[in-house]
């Protein structure tokens, strides 16, 4: 079965929204398989975040992953990885339709509540990064 990786940021433990992140996925039908409190350590959020190092936004983006704690989660279920993108909603708050997650608790980046695997085979590689093996 289809597993995929989330994050809630630290802003969104900071404003409580971790049952209301949860229990939109709960909702839909996934499956919690893992779940997890911890802090994102700066060397692990460069490596995760490698692919956006030459990005302006790129010390701000660490700078806000690295900032509290933070909720890790593997969804499982029938096309998880889309299925868990729509329910977030576009990267950009300012794009992101209201009804998902980042068009009704986010207003701008980096602070858009909630990371998302792209992939099935990202969604791999987050799993074992954060949870290991
Ligand atoms: P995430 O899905 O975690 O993946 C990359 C992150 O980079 C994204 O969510 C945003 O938090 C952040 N991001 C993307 N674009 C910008 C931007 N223009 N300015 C600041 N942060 C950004």
């Amino acid at each position: 079965m289809e597993q995929t990786f989330i994050i809630v940021k630290p802003e969104g433990v900071a404003r409580g929204l971790v049952g209301e992140v949860l229990s939109r996925f709960e909702r839909k039908g996934l499956k919690i398989k893992r779940l997890a409190m911890g802090e994102v350590k700066e060397d692990v959020a460069k490596v995760h975040y490698g692919h956006h190092a030459d990005k302006p936004f790129f010390g701000e983006l660490i700078q806000a992953i690295t900032a509290g704690p933070v909720v890790f989660a593997v969804l499982e279920g029938p096309g998880a990885v889309q299925h868990v993108r729509n329910l977030i909603g576009a990267t950009d708050p300012f794009k992101a339709a209201p009804g998902t997650i980042r068009g009704d608790f986010a207003l701008e980046n980096p602070f858009n509540i909630v990371h998302a695997s792209d992939s099935p085979e990202t969604a791999k590689e987050e799993i074992k990064r954060f949870f290991g093996d």
